[in-house]
Order: structure tokens, then C-alpha cells, then sequence
């Protein structure tokens, strides 16, 4: 299946401010916002479009007429380098769709998917050491319940993770579906029988493989440091911990006085640095939610550089 991009007409009527200007697309995926920011560009502007996994990068590279756009096989959280090495100073809107791509959901053999058969990987680079496999096979219990706790808000989690580790103390745990079996012996009957019972495991186990969260964290302040006055950065989270962490970002940069409350007299000489564009994030209305599910846990912010 193609890959719908989630909240694309919001998203890029906010990015684009300068239709001559520079872009980067950090997540550049199926293609489908980038798709649409380049038909509100002029052919003299400049557009950079990042992805960790190389095999998607490749595939959305032959979907675009050539010379367009510099394709980057990069993790976003090296921004700052990234855009040094191709001699861009400043950039004038920065686009980062997180998460998955439909197009790796629907490769098998990745792992992603708890509906394939395949061995635990979940890697977007492959070129990375650590893979789903690893998690599973290797962590203690206790990490492994904290990230199903922390990034998949499972509330199964010390019995899946008690589950996993009996199950590999009696042999390895290769594949998704032996996985998915895992899960479904820890779990009851009624919670088998709502959504899967796999979802949560699998979206923490992804985040923790990809780092996703360390990611965001670190491309933030370099994203706000390469944009030129004006400039827009639009983040789009499928999680309410990415989402909280854009949301502290936006609040803390924006503000121009960071002095303690009871202070009379400011001495911080902090000053704001973007002004925040969403006050409340933006989000699919029921008709995209209807013919792409997967925009249901979406959240656009946006801010501007000052
Ligand atoms: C939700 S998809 C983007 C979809 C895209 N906006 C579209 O319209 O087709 C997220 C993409 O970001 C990539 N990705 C995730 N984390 C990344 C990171 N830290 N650096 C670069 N790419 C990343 C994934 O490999 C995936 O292809």
C-alpha cells in the first residue's frame, strides 16, 4: 500500500513561507509531503530530503523527476553536519514526519509488522548492529518491561516481558509471529480479542531499536539553530511522549523571560527564539482518519524561527 502522508495539506501551507527558499524534509519516506511541498516551490529553490533506511530513500529517489532534490541516506539527528557537508547555512522550513512508513510496514522481512512472519528486526538502517533480536533475545526483564511501559504504554508490560524472558531462557526467540504468540499466552483473553495484542509491544520495541526518541531529542535544538528568520519547523508525532517533548521545546524557546515566577525583576536576559505558530496541535479531522487509520494518533506543531 502507498503511503498516505498524514496532515499533508496543513503541513505544508505552514512550512512553505519562501517558495524560492530551502527545505529539508528529514523523513522524506513514501515521498508524499515532499510530493506536495515541491509543487509550491519555484524550480530555484532548494530542497534536501533525509531517511535513515536506505532502501526507502532508493525507492522514493526513482518516484522524483532528477536533480529536484538531493536525496541524503542520514539519521536527522546529525541535522547540523548533514547541512554542513552540503554547504547549506540556513535553511528556510524543516519538515519531520516521525514514525514508521507504510512502505516498511508492508516489506516483511523488515519486521515491523506483527501480521508477517519474519525474523525480530525493526531496523529503519539496516547498517545499525542492534535489532529487535537483540532486545528481545538479550535485555534484562526489567528493561524490556520499562520500554513496553514507557514507549508502548502496555499495561501487560511485566507480564510480557516476564513471558519473553521465559520463553528464550528454554531457546532463541527468532521471529515476530513466535513473538506475537508470546505476547498473546501473557496476555488475557478479553485484551486478545480488542485491537491486537501485539501493537503496543511492537511500536515500543521500534522506538527503542531506532532510537527515535534520542533522535528527536537531539535534532530539536539543531533544527532552531539552522533556520533563518521566519523559517517554520513542523513536527508531526505519533506519540504523546514525542509529542510532550515538542511541545516543552516549542514552550521553552519561545519564551523570552525564564526567571523564577516569584522574581520582580527579570535578570535572565533570556530571549525567545521561536514563536509558536499551533497553540494546540493540529489534527485529523474523522474523514482522513477514515481512509488512512493510521493519521488517528497524529499531531502537527509548528513554530517559527524569530
Ligand atoms: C512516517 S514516515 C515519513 C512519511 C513521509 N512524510 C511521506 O509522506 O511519505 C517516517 C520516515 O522517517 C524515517 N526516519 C525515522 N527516523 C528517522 C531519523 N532519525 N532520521 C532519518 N529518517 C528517519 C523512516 O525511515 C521513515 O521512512
Amino acid at each position: 500500500m502507498a503511503h498516505l502522508p498524514v496532515l499533508a495539506g496543513p503541513t505544508i501551507d505552514y512550512l512553505v513561507t519562501n517558495p524560492e527558499g530551502v527545505y529539508i524534509d528529514c523523513t522524506a519516506g513514501g515521498g508524499g509531503h515532499l510530493a506536495m511541498l515541491l509543487t509550491k516551490l519555484t524550480p530555484g529553490a532548494r530542497v534536501i530530503a533525509l531517511d535513515k533506511d536506505q532502501t526507502v530513500l532508493e525507492h522514493t529517489r526513482e518516484r522524483f523527476e532528477r536533480g529536484r532534490v538531493d536525496f541524503v541516506h542520514a539519521d536527522f539527528r546529525d541535522l547540523r553536519a548533514i547541512l554542513d557537508e552540503l554547504g547549506v547555512d540556513a535553511v528556510d522550513g524543516i519538515l519531520i514526519d516521525l514514525g514508521v512508513s507504510s512502505f516498511q510496514l508492508d516489506e516483511p522481512e523488515r519486521g515491523f509488522s506483527y501480521h508477517e512472519d519474519a525474523r525480530l528486526d525493526m531496523r529503519m538502517n539496516r547498517e545499525q548492529a542492534t535489532s529487535a533480536w537483540h532486545l528481545v533475545n538479550e535485555w534484562p526483564e526489567e528493561q524490556l518491561k520499562k520500554i513496553l511501559w514507557t514507549y508502548g504504554e502496555e499495561k501487560y508490560a511485566p507480564a510480557i516481558a516476564r513471558a519473553i524472558v521465559q520463553t528464550r531462557n528454554k531457546g532463541e526467540i527468532h521471529s515476530t509471529l513466535e513473538l506475537v504468540e508470546i505476547i498473546k499466552s501473557a496476555v488475557p483473553a478479553r485484551y486478545r480479542r480488542e485491537k491486537h495484542p501485539g501493537r503496543k509491544t511492537f511500536q515500543a520495541l521500534r522506538i527503542a531499536v531506532n532510537g527515535e526518541l534520542d533522535a528527536l531529542q537531539a535534532v530539536l535544538p539543531q533544527a532552531l539553530a539552522v533556520l533563518n528568520k521566519g523559517g517554520r519547523l513542523c513536527v508531526i508525532t505519533f506519540h504523546s511522549l514525542e509529542d510532550r517533548m515538542v511541545k516543552l521545546f516549542f514552550q521553552e524557546k519561545s519564551r523570552s523571560c525564564i526567571c523564577p515566577p516569584q522574581q520582580p525583576v527579570c535578570t535572565c536576559r533570556h530571549q525567545a527564539e521561536l514563536q509558536i505558530i499551533t497553540r494546540k496541535p493540529v489534527v485529523p479531522g474523522e474523514e482522513e482518519c477514515e481512509y488512512n487509520p493510521r493519521a488517528r494518533s497524529a499531531k502537527l506543531r509548528v513554530a517559527s524561527r524569530l
